[in-house]
């Protein structure tokens, strides 16, 4: 599985801090401006979208909103939930408007400033720069009509023209008209910004962030680790210590992730449910220092810092505290007795904690949430917050009726780093799964948002406040 596309990527790249409008007109080659969208993102642009009604036939909107949080603009005459004209907002904010595909249609559209959609109007309102990547059949790339309108976009309006390569068209022809290379799009991106102030650095004056992804889609192109199911440390070869841990906290919590769109990988120590294996990448372990062996691999890989390689850590699992210091090789036989020195194991979670602390500030801090199960005081919780450096820690009295180890409902209090906590009442431990989601999701655009206009870190607290 790989890492989520775009996180990771710090505020450092080319075009940081920068808004850019992506225009999607309706060519074959929209599903290609989904990459695009990332790649503007990895170089560290807030990227805010436009289609012509022809582009949604071939790319949903929701995807769109779903990778650049933003609304999507399709409709000239729809508002903004604050009242605003949304096309206008990103027209007046945006530091380059980036058209691609653009069709034929849409060119000739341009040249003659008919404004009948949303990518033509906002070129013609604003006062960025404009790239556009022309993307069609060969032969109408070839026709007097297209060669003029393109000439009047390059030599009048001073747009800059990003040529379509030569190769294999939809069409089964080959020829000049596929989308060019979309690192040569991004650099003419780059090229257009260069030296220009930022038009408008304030997030109140740009596109609103976020408020538009619904549930099922709020976690694409985010990868998210949870860990599942009670670790088992070894006695002997037959015995172990292990806990009442079913997994189904952690399993509901991947299941949930998955279907907001998440990439997920599933750590899973012992459980007694069934696994989402084929929508999740699933490692097994067992034992403490597996767990820590899969963590270290799944979330650092083998670089010093893997920081942005993965957007949450949902720590779910149930890790044994001790574990014996020396486990018998052989079978431990009864008539001889025995006693068991235990020692300590470490603690995952702040470790994993720690090495993010260590890492460039550059980079997209991922959030973490930890889990507290408490038997009757749920105030030993708050001191876990702060000691194991977590965004979020979800608190449940595994005493209580209906909540803890084996039950399908849950009982929990989440607190956040800034102070807040909300108690939530007993619900299923899917509802207490998506509850939990809710908050990261929040995190998340807070952090990407901070990336994307130069925030800083004391400004992106996460509340537990859900949206
Ligand atoms: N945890 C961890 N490593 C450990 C123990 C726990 O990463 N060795 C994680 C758990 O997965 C959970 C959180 O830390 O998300 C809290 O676990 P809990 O057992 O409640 O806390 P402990 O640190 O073990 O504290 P104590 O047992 O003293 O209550």
């Amino acid at each position: 599985m790989s890492s989520a596309p775009g996180a990771g990527e710090g505020p450092g790249g080319r075009l940081a801090g920068r808004l850019v409008a992506l225009g999607v007109t309706g060519s074959i080659a929209a599903y290609k401006a989904v990459e695009l969208l990332r790649l503007l993102t990895a170089e560290g642009a807030d990227v805010a979208v436009l289609v012509s009604p022809s582009a949604t036939r071939f790319v949903g909107p929701l995807t769109f909103a779903a990778l650049s949080r933003h609304p999507v603009e399709s409709d000239l005459l729809e508002l903004l939930p604050d009242g605003r004209i949304g096309h206008i907002v990103v027209a007046d904010s945006a530091d380059a408007v980036v058209v691609a595909p653009a069709t034929a249609h849409w060119l000739g559209a341009m040249a003659n400033g008919l404004a009948g959609d949303v990518v033509t109007a906002t070129c013609l309102a604003t006062s960025a720069p404009v790239v556009v990547a022309p993307a069609m059949d060969g032969d109408m790339w070839s026709h007097p009509a297209t060669r003029a309108n393109v000439a009047r976009l390059r030599d009048a309006f001073r747009y800059s023209i990003v040529e379509p390569d030569a190769g294999p068209l939809a069409s089964g022809q080959s020829g000049i008209g596929r989308l060019a290379d979309l690192p040569r799009i991004v650099d003419a991106v780059v090229a257009v910004v260069a030296g220009r102030p930022v038009r408008a650095p304030d997030p109140a004056d740009r596109p609103p962030a976020g408020a538009t992804v619904p549930r099922e889609a709020d976690f694409v192109g985010r990868h998210v680790v949870v860990t599942a199911g009670g670790t088992r440390e070894p006695i002997d070869p037959v015995r172990f210590i292990g806990n009442r841990s079913s997994g189904r906290m952690g399993v509901a919590l991947a299941e949930a992730a998955l279907d907001r769109g998440a990439s997920v990988t599933l750590i899973a120590a012992d459980v007694s449910v069934p696994l989402p294996e084929d929508r999740a990448a699933v490692v097994r372990v067992e034992t403490t220092e597996e767990l820590r062996t899969a963590l270290r691999r799944v979330l650092f890989g083998d670089e010093s810092s893997g920081v942005g390689r993965f957007d949450a850590l949902v720590m779910a699992a149930a890790v044994a505290d001790f574990t014996p210091l020396a486990p018998a090789p052989t079978k431990l036989e009864r008539s001889s007795g025995t006693t068991l020195a235990l020692v300590p194991t470490p603690d995952l979670l702040a470790e994993v904690s720690t090495h993010i602390g260590a890492a460039p500030p550059s980079r997209r801090r991922p959030v973490l949430v930890g889990f507290a199960a408490e038997t009757g005081d749920l105030r030993r919780a708050e001191a876990k917050l702060t000691r194991k450096g977590v965004d979020l820690l979800v608190a449940n009295d595994v005493a209580a009726p209906g909540s803890g180890f084996g039950a399908d409902t849950n009982r929990v209090v989440i607190l956040d780093a800034g102070g807040g906590r909300s108690e939530l009442p007993l619900l299923s431990k899917r509802a207490v799964a998506d509850e939990i989601l809710d908050r990261v999701a929040r995190a998340l655009d807070v952090r990407d948002l901070a990336a994307q206009t130069g925030a800083t870190r004391q400004e992106r607290s996460v509340e537990a406040t859900p949206r």
